[in-house]
């Protein structure tokens, strides 16, 4: 998606925590290194800390919690198809879900075919799901594996943390290592790889 010498893109990135990768995206947009604007932030957790990052940023934010609409009765196909009709209105170059933890439905991903991208801390087709990076350390420390990794990808369809590959970088473990500094190294790739995968859809 080729843009022209003077009109931005439009991301809107989706998160439910700390939202560090947010940040490398806002860093990223700011200093024109991604050439495109965060149109909006939507968040699922109220308390979540990458809201604030976003409010610094001068970044619209929209709070869409779950909650309601369990109590409710309804379901997740109903709360996915009120996320679409949000993000609709934003009108997105690129949807990326920087640390979104629900699990998305065809409701939601039917609507924005091949505009969807997420950000794995892992290698594709290994530990999706919560927890990925710790279950990958406990593999190493049981002696399973030697590394790790992330992984940027399309989100064509239901299939957990799966889909057409955009960007991977394998991480190899270090002896001695803690999973705390494991974990800090994962974030640290993750924020330079996502920013590199988001330029490339900008190239493509
Ligand atoms: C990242 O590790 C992301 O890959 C995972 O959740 C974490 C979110 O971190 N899905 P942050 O909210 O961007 O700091």
């Amino acid at each position: 998606m080729r843009l022209s010498l003077y009109k931005k893109g439009r991301l809107v990135v989706l998160i439910s925590g700390s939202g560090s990768n947010l940040q490398a995206i806002l860093d990223a947009c700011q200093s024109d290194v991604i050439p495109a604007e965060v149109v909006c932030v939507v968040c699922d957790r109220k308390d979540a800390y990458g809201l604030i990052r976003a409010e610094k940023a001068g970044v619209p934010t929209q709070y869409l919690p779950w909650m309601p609409y369990r109590e409710a009765g309804k379901t997740r196909e109903d709360y996915d198809r009120d996320l679409a009709d949000l993000v609709k209105q934003l009108d997105p170059d690129w949807i990326i879900l920087a640390g979104w933890m629900r699990l998305l439905t065809l409701s939601f991903l039917g609507e924005f075919s091949g505009k969807i991208v997420n950000l794995h801390p892992a290698l594709p087709g290994t530990y999706p799901g919560t927890h990925a990076i710790q279950r990958a350390w406990e593999d190493f420390q049981q002696g399973n594996i030697d590394h790790s990794g992330v992984m940027v990808h399309f989100v064509p369809d239901e299939g957990v943390d799966d889909g057409p590959v955009i960007l991977t970088e394998e991480i190899p473990f270090l002896p001695e290592e803690t999973l705390v500094e494991f974990e800090e190294r994962v974030h640290h790739v993750e924020h330079d790889i996502l920013i590199k995968a988001i330029i490339s859809l900008f190239n493509s």
